[in-house]
């Protein structure tokens, strides 16, 4: 199965993306609901949260891993790729979903030279919400700089706002937070204009019509869901051996550390009637 790892109910959005996109794959998805949010935690904590879940996932027969969360990718995947991978499961991989949002706004793949400058158009300003985390890292910037230089980055961290979602909030209150979140992350963009938005933290395409509904009508809203896909559809193209086509019929299977009758609250992002959520356990690391 492929792995799909969030802090929590955020990934959903990830998942449910790749299901569409890769019908004959199976996946396995796991929320850290126990210990999520993540955004506002210490790195460290971060780190080995996120190293505990992907070998849990490894430990149940993934070889494949995406963080589809923004806050673990910012953090975390440079260590687990980088150090922990090459020692404990040479031959598995974990992807974050970060590149493939950088890669739709700099129009070129990874590893490409950034476009001639007579190949880019204007200046384009794009704003990134995401956690406090994730814009402390300044991973999108670093990346934004590398590899779309053209492109002027506003930022706005959202703290407070994964919690509502996943304390399930009302759509007013959810609402007043993204209109105020909003507002300030214009206010940074010179004249006050964005060209387009990323919803830089997975649990944020939950409440997308909220985002659109408090951004002017000309912002794009890149869909990092659908990009995450399209990477993992091209990525298995290209590696097939971390195909798991073999598995007939696909399978799709819930993970949660937290407690699955608290999710019932996401039934529209998960398959059918009755919740799907088992319960995992992870092994505490070091
Ligand atoms: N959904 C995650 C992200 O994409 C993290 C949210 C959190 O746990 O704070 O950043």
């Amino acid at each position: 199965m492929i792995g799909i790892f969030d802090s929590g109910s955020g990934g959903l959005t990830i998942l449910r993306e790749c299901t569409r996109r890769l019908p004959d794959q199976s996946f396995l998805y796991l929320g850290d609901h126990a210990r999520a949010p993540y955004g506002d935690r210490d790195n460290k904590d971060i780190v080995n949260y996120t190293m505990e879940m992907v070998d849990g996932l490894f430990q149940h027969g993934c070889r494949l891993v995406i963080l589809a969360c923004n806050t673990a990718a910012a953090i975390a995947a440079r260590t687990l790729q980088q150090d922990w991978l090459p020692a404990h499961y040479p031959d598995r991989r974990i992807l974050g979903v970060i590149v493939p949002v950088v890669e739709a706004l700099s129009g070129v793949r990874w590893r490409m030279p950034p476009l001639p400058v007579d190949q880019r158009g204007g200046k384009k300003t794009v704003g990134l919400f995401g956690t406090s985390k994730t814009i402390e890292s300044q991973s999108y910037r670093e990346e934004m700089q590398k590899h779309a230089p053209h492109c002027r980055m506003v930022e706005q961290a959202c703290p407070g706002l994964v919690a509502a979602i996943e304390e399930g909030e009302s759509a007013a209150a959810l609402f007043a937070i993204i209109q105020s979140l909003a507002g300030r992350l214009l206010a940074q963009a010179p004249g006050g204009h964005i060209d387009s938005a990323v919803l830089g933290c997975t649990h944020f395409p939950l409440v997308e019509d909220l985002f659109r509904k408090a951004l002017p009508g000309h912002v794009e809203i890149l869909s990092q869901p659908a990009l995450v896909a399209d990477a993992l559809a091209d990525y298995i193209r290209r590696h097939p051996e971390f195909s798991t086509a073999e598995i007939s019929p696909r399978a799709i299977r819930y993970l949660t550390t937290g407690d699955p009758a608290k999710l019932a609250h996401l039934e529209s992002w998960l398959p059918g009637p009755g919740n799907p959520f088992e319960v995992f356990t992870p092994n505490r690391a070091g």
